[in-house]
C-alpha cells in the first residue's frame, strides 16, 4: 500500500518534471524563431539613439556594481531593471552597420539581449539572497557580455 503511494507520487513526480521541461523547451523555440524586428516592437519606444541606449545600459551597469559594492539590494535591482527594461532606440539598431554586416548584427541583437536580461534577473536574485560574491561573479560575465559584443561590432559602426 505505502510502495504503490509512493509509486503514484513518483510518477506524479515525473510527469510535473516532463511538462516544465516541454514548457521551457517551447520557450527556447519560440525565443530562437523571435526575429530582430519582433524584438525591437517588444520594447517601449523611445526618441533616444543607439549610443544613448548605450548609455542607459551603462548606467545600469554603473548601479549594479556599485549596488553590489555597497550591499544595496534595492540599488542593484533598480540597476538590473534598467537593462532588463529598456526602450527600443527610435531608429532600428541595426541601421548603424553597412548593408552587408546588418544581418549578422541582428543575431547578436537577439542573442546579447537575452543574454544580458539572464545575468542581470541572476544578479537581481542573488542580491535579493544576499550572495554578494556571487552577485558579484555574474556582474563580471555581465560586463564580459557587453565587452564581447563591443569587440565584434564597434569597429564596424559605419
Ligand atoms: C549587441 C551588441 C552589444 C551589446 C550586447 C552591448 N553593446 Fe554597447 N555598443 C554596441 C555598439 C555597436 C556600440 C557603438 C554604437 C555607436 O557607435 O553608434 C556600443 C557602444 C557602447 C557605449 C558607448 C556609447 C557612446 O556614447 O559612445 C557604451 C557606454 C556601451 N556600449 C555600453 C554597453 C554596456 C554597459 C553593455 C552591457 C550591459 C553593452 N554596451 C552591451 C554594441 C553592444
Amino acid at each position: 500500500m505505502i510502495r504503490g503511494k509512493s509509486i503514484s507520487i513518483l510518477l506524479l513526480f515525473i510527469f510535473l518534471i516532463s511538462c516544465s521541461q516541454d514548457k521551457s523547451t517551447q520557450n527556447q523555440v519560440t525565443t530562437l524563431k523571435r526575429t530582430a524586428e519582433e524584438l525591437v516592437a517588444s520594447k517601449k519606444t523611445s526618441d533616444m539613439s543607439y549610443k544613448q541606449l548605450m548609455n542607459i545600459l551603462n548606467s545600469g551597469s554603473v548601479m549594479v556594481h556599485q549596488g553590489i559594492l555597497i550591499e544595496n539590494k534595492q540599488m542593484v535591482i533598480e540597476g538590473a531593471g534598467l537593462i532588463l527594461n529598456h526602450a527600443a532606440p527610435k531608429e532600428n539598431p541595426w541601421i548603424i552597420m553597412n548593408k552587408q554586416d546588418q544581418e549578422e548584427f541582428k543575431n547578436s541583437l537577439l542573442a546579447y539581449d537575452i543574454v544580458l536580461d539572464n545575468y542581470a534577473r541572476a544578479i537581481a536574485e542573488e542580491s535579493k539572497k544576499e550572495n554578494w560574491l556571487e552577485a558579484s561573479n555574474k556582474s563580471h560575465e555581465l560586463m564580459n557580455s557587453c565587452i564581447v559584443c563591443h569587440s565584434m561590432w564597434k569597429h564596424k559602426v559605419k
